[in-house]
């Protein structure tokens, strides 16, 4: 650990405080007193995320200005003064310069202590200024985004700090996140702006997942074809076709410059890319580029498919040497250590029905494709140790024999990585079920696409990538931790935003922060702080996860809703209304259900410290309608319907804003429990119709069902449980009107108790298309 300097004494502190109590002056400024003060935001606390090492609060307070120098001592603490300095007069209204006088503030590097982490920093804060003192650059950068997020928060132009001394180093090495430029692009600029917000999280890995079925995204200069036809896609369904018929393309790659630029930025805030070229499955834009290197003759074409899709690259000799062409410029570009060769979810369908992939496998003596496709990864390997590279891969590359340098990035739970470092290889953890941001956040119907079966804050943060079945030798294996933004359901930057934030803020602490004393409620009273930070770095964090989720249960008879109400995080301070106003600190605290009579309106917003954590407030319209209708958000899933539960997005208009739908995808059944059908005569649905574009291989024909048509379009039915008689029925037409949806009306034989369990489906197979509901009336 680099030395320190003690906080302020506590006379001297006392002393401050006072005189800021009587709006003097603090850091030596000639405003006047009452201005000062008028400007002066106190921060209370030391709300850092991720939580530091060790933390200690002072007595006293020191106060940063305009007028607040800056010293920085040698080259490198230049430049992160120098980086502090703008990033702090980008977000906030301080604008900071450096002085060779006396300093408010000053970057040191001093001599590390031996086995010190070179990402460790001191951040001491008392009455006569503020250092930030580290061994390295990279700790000093560190020290600076601590000091940056104290002083973000407050949009003030003086704000004034609690004495503090801050110790802190990060659990791990490798703290990450991937994102996927494949299935659909991002901007660099775009991507520029993920790093800068991975760096005040402290994250230092981004893993570049660049190449897909769907997309192939780096220029290779001797394989041009790869982005020229690798790089666009027609995509499914009506977005796929203009106006006038012709394809619309979906295109995007980065050239060798902007990948440069992109690593040129990322380094400077001291993260590395990982970039990842995916073998020998998820290759279908490569082999539509190269058909010969792919296994089946003729070409393809970029998939439009979501999941899986078949096409494999050949194993052979001349696309071995094709993909080291592919690394060879990879590995000039990216100068990391680290290169990610995919290998996840390569169904061998492909090489199993190749008489020559059969033939080359028994030629090298291997025993199943699985060997083959180990071969394939232990001569990459071999290429990748020989320019002193390091092969990580996801957790299949364990299936069929480990290279022996491999790392291993464990995604189907933690299995993947316990076994890679019980083998002694390094392991990086990103499971699924905890570290996927494509899982949304919250079970609100306005979170935008993607898996509904959902991720909260608190799962991540309870996340630790230790397992704890491992040996302390073992333990050393694990690099750190990392989470992934798949982007099938993401088309709009905004949604990739939404997914990540505040999501972030619970990866940086279990990246960085020690695990002993990790405390979820503690971390809440962190997170308001930080969500500040993303206001002042633009960052369209999402409200979901801090509004007020609404539990309704519905009593016709009676006419009334009762509603319980939570925050999706756990915020417990929740205040409501029922005259339409928006609620307020002094409105009524929830404290249980709340049974209304309809009609009502209810709203309610979660708070902290007296202040209101979303934008704004949630709000329901319970009416007698609202009793009568349900949609595909409040509708549960029939039991059938199967794990793939999905939220979709219409695919038209292609301009403005399109709906979305909850849907199973093999089994698309919606079911309304309990439904009190006294004096329903008939129901109404309107439905929409998506792209049925999954590429589920043979998952799909074993698992996906259809009803069997009676009508030529088939028809929307709807049965008294999933298996029980029909209580409506109606054609469909063959497809929906100019706004994409049909309106239908069937009259419905309630059973003699006037209760059932409404189970809702479409009969049929219209593949490439299905039929979605949207919502259900009874009238
Ligand atoms: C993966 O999610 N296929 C790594």
């Amino acid at each position: 650990m680099p030395r320190h300097r003690r906080p302020a004494t506590v006379l001297a502190a006392t002393l401050l405080a006072s005189l800021v109590a009587l709006g003097g002056c603090s850091s030596g400024n000639d405003q006047t007193a009452a201005t000062a003060q008028a400007q002066t935001a106190e921060v209370s606390g030391a709300p850092l995320i991720p939580r530091p090492v060790s933390l200690q609060l002072g007595e006293g307070r020191y106060t940063v200005d305009n007028a607040t120098g800056i010293h920085a001592q040698g080259e490198a603490a230049g430049h992160v003064a120098a980086q502090f300095i703008e990033l702090l007069g980008r977000t906030t209204p301080l604008q900071l310069k450096t002085t060779n006088g006396a300093a408010g503030i000053s970057f040191r590097l001093v001599e590390a202590a031996e086995g010190a982490s070179p990402e460790a920093y001191v951040l001491d804060i008392g009455n006569d200024g503020i250092s930030i003192e580290a061994g390295d650059e990279r700790g000093l950068f560190y020290g600076a985004m601590s000091l940056w997020q104290l002083l973000a928060g407050q949009q003030a132009g003086a704000v004034s700090l609690p004495a503090m001394h801050v110790e802190d180093a990060p659990r791990f090495g490798w703290r990450g996140l991937m994102l996927d430029s494949a299935r659909h692009f991002w901007s660099v600029e775009q991507v520029k702006s993920m790093i800068d917000a991975m760096a005040v999280h402290k994250l230092n890995t981004f893993h570049w997942h660049l190449t897909d079925d769907q997309g192939w995204r780096i220029e290779i200069k001797r394989y041009p074809k790869l982005t020229e036809i690798g790089g666009c896609r027609v995509p499914q369904g009506d977005a796929g076709r203009k106006a006038d018929g012709s394809p619309n393309l979906y295109c995007g790659h980065y050239t060798q410059e902007q990948i440069r630029d992109v690593v040129a930025y990322a380094a400077a805030r001291h993260i590395t890319i990982v970039p990842e070229i995916d073998v020998p499955g998820h290759a279908q834009a490569a082999v539509a580029a190269y058909p010969e290197h792919g296994v089946v003759d003729g070409p393809t074409e970029p998939s439009h498919n979501w999941g899986v899709n078949p096409y494999l690259f050949n194993p052979r000799e001349e696309t071995l040497q094709f993909l080291e062409g592919i690394l060879t410029e990879v590995i000039d570009l990216f100068p990391g250590a680290y290169i990610h060769i995919g290998g996840d979810e390569a169904v061998k369908y492909q090489w199993q029905a190749s008489p020559q992939v059969q033939a080359h496998i028994r030629a090298l003596g291997l025993k199943d494709e699985e060997a083959m496709q180990s071969y394939m990864l232990k001569r990459l390997d071999r290429f990748l140790e020989a320019h002193d590279r390091r092969l990580i891969g996801w957790d299949e590359i364990i299936e069929g024999g480990l290279p022996p340098q491999a790392t291993v990035m464990s995604w189907r739970g933690t299995e993947g990585g316990i076994e890679a470092a019980t083998h002694g290889h390094d392991v990086v953890m990103t499971p699924g079920h905890t570290l996927y941001l494509d899982f949304l956040q919250t079970d609100l119907p306005d979170e935008p696409p993607g898996r509904p079966k959902f991720t909260p804050m608190q799962k991540i943060h309870a996340f630790d990538p230790v397992p704890e079945q491992l040996t302390p030798e073992q333990r050393k294996h694990v690099l750190g931790v990392q989470a992934n933004v798949w982007t099938e359901h993401m088309r709009l930057f905004e949604r990739v935003q939404h997914n990540v934030f505040p999501r972030m803020a619970a990866l940086a602490e279990i990246a960085w922060s020690p695990v002993e004393g990790k405390d979820y409620d503690e971390f809440l009273t962190r997170l308001p702080a930080q969500l500040q930070r993303y206001k002042a770095l633009g960052i369209p964090y999402a409200q979901t996860a801090l509004s007020v989720a609404m539990q309704r249960r519905d009593d016709r008879a009676n006419g009334t809703v009762t509603a319980e109400l939570s925050n999706p995080m756990g915020y417990a301070d929740i205040r409501y209304t029922t005259d339409g106003s928006a609620p307020t600190a002094q409105s009524p605290a929830y404290d249980g259900p709340l049974t209304l009579p309809v009609p009502a309106t209810l709203k309610a917003a979660a708070f902290f410290d007296g202040r209101p954590l979303a934008d704004a407030a949630s709000s329901w319209t319970l009416d007698a309608a609202s009793l009568l209708s349900r949609n595909d958000k409040t509708l549960a899933q029939c039991p059938q319907g199967g794990r793939l539960l999905l939220r979709l997005e219409d695919d038209n208009p292609l301009d403005g804003p399109r709906e979305n739908f909850d849907v199973s995808i093999f089994n698309p059944c919606w079911l309304w429990e309990n439904a009190q059908l006294q004096d329903v005569a008939s129901i109404h649905v309107r439905a929409g119709r998506l792209p049925y574009n999954f590429g589920l291989l043979r998952e799909e024909e074993a698992r996906r069902g259809f009803r069997k048509p009676v009508a030529a379009h088939g028809e929307f039915e709807v049965r008294d449980g999933c298996e029980g008689p029909v209580l409506a029925s109606v054609p469909l037409p063959e497809a929906p009107g100019t706004d994409g949806f049909i309106e239908l009306d069937a009259p419905l034989h309630a059973p003699a108790n006037d209760v059932a369990n409404l189970c809702m489906t479409f009969s049929g197979d219209t593949r490439p298309q299905m039929w979605v509901l949207k919502q259900v009336t009874l009238q």
